[in-house]
Formats: C-alpha cells, structure tokens, sequence
C-alpha cells in the first residue's frame, strides 16, 4: 500500500514500531519532511541536547553561538560565571542580536534598532529609552532562556522542556559510560582548537546511527585507514568487544581487550605519562578497568550528540598513534542535510606537545579532510537519496538492522557485565541501533510533558 498525504508521518512511526522487533527500520524516515518537522518539536524541542564544552568559555564573557535543532542560541558565561542559553532572538522584532561564532562581550547590541542585553540576557537599555519606552519596565522584556542549562563533566547541555528530568535522570546509565572517559583523573578535558563545521547532504541520523555502534562497516568502508598503519588494533581484534544499550535511547560500543594482560594499546591509545594520573578518587574499580582495556569507544548520546576515543595517527610511518577524543553532533539542517560539528578533547594535564600530537592526528583523520570522516560522509548521502525515493515508497522498502537478533551472527548478551545497561559480546551486533530507534520512537509519539523511560528497570 503506498502511504500519502498528512498521515505518511504517523504510517511511517506506525511501520517502525511494528518492524523493529523484527530489526526492520522503514527508510521513509531518512527522507521525510513530515518526520523531519516532528523530529524539531518533538527531539530537539525536548530532549537535553549538547551545545559547547565550559572549557570553550572559560572567561567571564566568553560566548559561543550554537544551535538547538535549526534554532541559534548563544552560550555565555555570565559575570558571576554561571552559564547562560539565550535565544539569539531580540524581544523588540525577533532579529538576531549576536553576530559572531565566538567572542568575549559585555553586551549584545541588536543592530536593528538597539537593545541591549547584558550577559544573563537582561535588557540594560534602549536608544532614546525615555521618549521611546519610558514607564515600560526591562524586566520581563530580556532574551529568552533556554528551560534548563546543565553541565556533565564540563559538557554543557540545555533543553527547551520545562518538563525535562534533570540531565542526569536523561543519560540514565550512559552518565556511567561518559564517567569513564571524561572523568579519568581529577583535571578533567577541555577543546583544542575551534570546532569544525561542514555541511553534506544526508540526513542527521546517519551520523547518530553510525556512532551508536556501527562496527560492521570498519572493515569495508575503511579499508584504507589499516592499510596506512593508522590505526595500531588488527581489524579481526577490533571487533572483538562489547556493544552497550547504555539506557532508552544512548548506546556506545567498546574494542577491549578480553584481559589486561593483552598486548596492544590500553586507554584509548593515551600517553603513558597521562595514564599513570588515572585513579579510582573519582571513578569506580570497574570503571577504571573498562578505560584500561578499551582500545576504543564510540557513542551516541540521544538524539545527536556523539563521542569517539581511539589510538590513531594521521601517518603511521611517521607518528605512533594516540589517543584521540573527538565529540560532535550531528546537527539537522533540514531533511537532507546535516551539519556537523567536531571538537577534538584533551585532557587538561597533558604536555603541550601531547596535546599537539593529539590535535594533529584527530585532525588528519576524523575532520573534513581526514581519511576516516569523508569514507563515512559519501555512503550517508545515499541513504538520505534512498529514503525519501518513490521507489522505496511503493516497493515497501525497509532497512535491515537484525545483526545479533536470537539465531543471527554470534552476539550474545553478556551477564556479568560491570555497567549499567543491557551488554553484547563481540561487537558484531546492531541492538544498539535498535535502541536508539525505539527511544526515537517513543519520543516521537509522547505527548507534550510525557516521558519515555530512562532506565531499561523501570
Ligand atoms: S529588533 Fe532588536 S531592537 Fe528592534
Ligand atoms: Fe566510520
């Protein structure tokens, strides 16, 4: 049957739910505008999403713009260093007061007509403010607040819902995971550089889909990143490891080796010098031994928010590699666009020159000109085709995600296993997909100020 007109929406939520626990995804979601306009409402308008890390605005002043979905807000730590999300919208015509990608500033001047806020987003004052609103109070009349400001780890996240749990109820069991690696020592990280932005043509769930736990695709897509020695784990090793569904919604994936005692890169690759200040003051015993034997970990925080650790080098024959923390989201852009940003991590106490290598191998593999991120990119752009063809409309195409499902491939759950959340050995499995897609799924049906469930107990 081909679904038309204002309900292809509700048909295409209603396919899902009646095709994943069969692994079954219909692409119609990759491709539709009505999707795409909920998913703004309903997911970015809603969930606690990722927009700067406090290092990026360590000054009283410090701002950066951002985006909420499609919508800017400006991130500014205010002059009692308290953390501000301000929509970048004047209260006097709704234009867009804030100019620039970063700044220091004291104020925000909107160049139509000249109201100014100060860093909480306050009106302070207005040209010819006597003849013009003399009598009319400021307060009330200042930049609008996003609903909740939160920071996890030095990662600031807001959400537009009055209604939203606090941010640590909403990672659930993935707070455990981000523990791990952002809370190994006592110093914590911060960004190298500016952030990179560009813009391809695919739709954003591409890139959350893929940092879920993708590993599957490693061997073929990027052959070439083994053949140039960029990576120091074989790519049978590789796989061996653990896929998580961290709590509704957050998965990630581990490379690890089955003991400590294994060869190879412990740590995510990081520098001796630095792992000998990693401790269990902060973080459990468990914990602690999951950091020591992942060589690699890749996760997706619902809805875009994304984190990769890994030991890699930009050229194998001239630097070993390192370990390299890059965060980034996914940010929609339109059906078929996403634009996405990428901030590479360093731990605060690392050596200049650590910091340095870190930054240069990030770079030369997952940025806009890195071997890693453009093999991923191109294949994206043709799901994004797929899903919004007449053909797969009317042939019923859908999308196979029944990797590790009872009676398919070698994954089995894993009983033992230390963290929150449901665990699969070897990594040659797609639940953390599925995960993701029923939380989409059960967001993309709540009513305003209903909630899905943020533990798998519950
Ligand atoms: S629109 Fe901003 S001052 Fe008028
Ligand atoms: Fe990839």
């Amino acid at each position: 049957m081909t679904i038309t007109g204002p309900t292809r929406a509700d048909a295409l939520l209603d396919a899902l739910d009646r095709g994943l626990p069969h692994g079954e995804i219909p692409v119609g979601l990759f491709g539709n505008q009505e999707i795409y306009d909920r998913e703004l409402r309903r997911l970015f308008g809603r969930c606690w999403v990722f927009l700067a890390h406090e290092s990026e605005i360590e000054a009283k002043g410090d701002y950066v713009l951002r985006k909420i979905g499609e919508d800017s807000f400006i991130v500014i730590r205010d002059e009692h260093g308290g953390i501000n999300v301000l929509f970048d919208a004047c209260r006097h015509r709704g234009v867009q007061v804030c100019r620039s990608d970063s700044g220091n500033t004291s104020h925000f001047r909107c160049p139509y007509h000249g109201w100014t806020y100060n860093t909480k987003g306050d009106l302070v004052g207005a040209p010819l403010w006597r003849n013009a609103f003399g009598g009319m109070p400021k307060e009330g009349n200042g930049l609008t607040k996003a609903a909740k400001v939160a920071s996890y780890h030095g990662l600031v996240f807001a959400t537009l819902d009055p209604s939203a749990p606090p941010l640590e109820e909403y990672l659930g069991g993935m707070a455990w995971y981000l523990d791990l690696l952002f809370g190994l020592n006592e110093h914590g990280m911060e960004i190298v550089g500016a952030p990179q932005r560009f813009v391809i043509d695919a739709n954003w769930k591409s890139g959350s889909d893929n940092f879920a736990g993708d590993d599957y695709h490693l061997g073929t897509l990027h052959r070439s990143v083994w053949e140039i020695g960029a990576f120091p784990v074989p790519f049978r090793e590789n796989m061996m490891g653990y896929h998580v569904q961290a709590a509704p919604g957050h998965s990630l994936s581990f490379s690890m080796a089955p003991t400590e005692d294994e060869p190879g890169p412990k740590f995510f690759g990081f520098p001796e010098e630095l792992v000998a200040t990693f401790d269990t003051s902060r973080i459990s015993a468990h914990q602690l031994d999951i950091a020591r034997r992942s060589r690699v970990m890749v996760a997706n925080v619902f809805p875009n928010f994304s984190i990769l650790a890994l030991p890699m080098t930009e050229d194998g024959a001239h630097h070993p590699p390192t370990g390299v923390v890059t965060i980034r989201t996914w940010q929609p852009h339109g059906v078929g666009q996403v634009e996405i940003w990428n901030w590479f991590c360093v731990y605060k106490n690392m050596t200049p020159a650590q910091k340095d290598r870190a930054y240069r191998a990030g770079l030369g593999t997952f940025s806009m000109g890195g071997a890693f991120e453009m093999d991923d990119t191109e294949p994206w752009i043709t799901v994004s085709r797929t899903g919004r063809s007449v053909a797969a409309d009317l042939l019923d195409f859908k999308l196979n995600y029944q990797m590790g499902m009872p009676g398919v491939g070698i994954a089995k759950p894993v009983e033992d296993w230390p963290g929150p959340g449901i665990s699969y050995w070897t990594r040659y499995e797609e639940g953390v997909q599925r995960n993701l897609y029923r939380f989409y799924g059960d967001m993309m049906r709540a009513e305003p100020g209903a909630w899905p469930k943020f533990s798998f107990d519950d």
